[in-house]
């Protein structure tokens, strides 16, 4: 069985005092969360408060970037060993909004994937189709290429430890969330596709869906059976209606 998992990612929000209020907020309501991981991905610059805050939880702290270099001059940059060193286990690699505003492509998105294994942490490899990719009917296709360029690099068995968030873009951040079944399907896909590769791989791999999930409509999204979680961005930002997603999930 694979165990659940709900990534919140803050995206470029919040200060410190209120990346403070959050995650109080989140650490307070998870009592009932036993079965479900549950990550949350601060900015950087407060990934360290955060982290003192999950102390003595089972709340795994994760970035929302990676350098795919080790270390060096790169101005800017930050590097996985840094990462490792503030103490995250995850790391979103490939998320839509550094793929379409900041040029990042499938073969950067791939040695972003292998540098953050190389180091230890575990990636959470975004995928998704733009709006007019899903009416072109490409989205396999898309889906398929960026999914590929990870496994050609880093093998398709690293797939078993990593975490995969399917987010059609048309759905990150406008309220309009693809359908159960139009995830499902994606999902499946995907699963599917690793498993002509790699049987075992397809059956670890955890497969979050992302774009718009929120405390309503949560529940009939994680009931399908390829979907494993989400990856949450508005609604990570409100502890309640985080928590009511990882209850969900859980
Ligand atoms: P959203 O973002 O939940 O605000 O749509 C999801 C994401 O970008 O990961």
């Amino acid at each position: 069985m694979r165990q659940p998992l709900v990534a919140g990612n803050w995206k470029m929000n919040g200060t410190r005092e209120s990346a403070q209020l959050l995650i109080k907020g989140i650490i307070n309501g998870m009592a009932g969360v036993t079965r479900a991981e549950v990550v949350v991905c601060p900015p950087f610059v407060y990934l360290e408060l955060v982290g003192a805050a999950l102390q003595g939880t089972q709340i795994p702290l994760g970035a929302q970037n990676v350098s795919k270099e080790e270390m060096g001059a790169f101005t800017g940059e930050i590097a996985a060993p840094m990462l490792k060193d503030v103490g995250c286990q995850y790391v979103i690699v490939g998320h839509s909004e550094r793929r379409t505003l900041y040029g990042e492509g499938d073969q950067l998105v791939a040695e972003k994937y292998a540098r953050a294994r190389k180091e230890g942490l575990t990636p959470i490899l975004c995928v998704g189709e733009l709006l007019e990719e899903r009416e072109a009917g490409t989205t396999e296709e898309v889906v398929a290429r960026q999914l590929d360029a990870v496994i050609d690099l880093a093998g398709v068995a690293s797939l078993a430890e990593s975490v995969v968030a399917y987010e059609p873009v048309w759905a990150i951040g406008t309220g309009r969330t693809a359908t159960p079944q139009q995830a499902q399907d994606v999902h499946a896909f995907i699963r599917q596709r690793i498993a002509a590769q790699s049987k075992e791989a397809a059956e670890q791999v955890r497969i979050l869906y992302g774009g718009s999930v929120n405390a309503k409509n949560a529940a009939e999204l994680l009931r399908m059976p390829d979907i494993d979680g989400g990856l949450i961005g508005g609604a990570s930002l409100k502890a309640a209606d985080f928590l009511t997603i990882c209850q969900a999930a859980n």
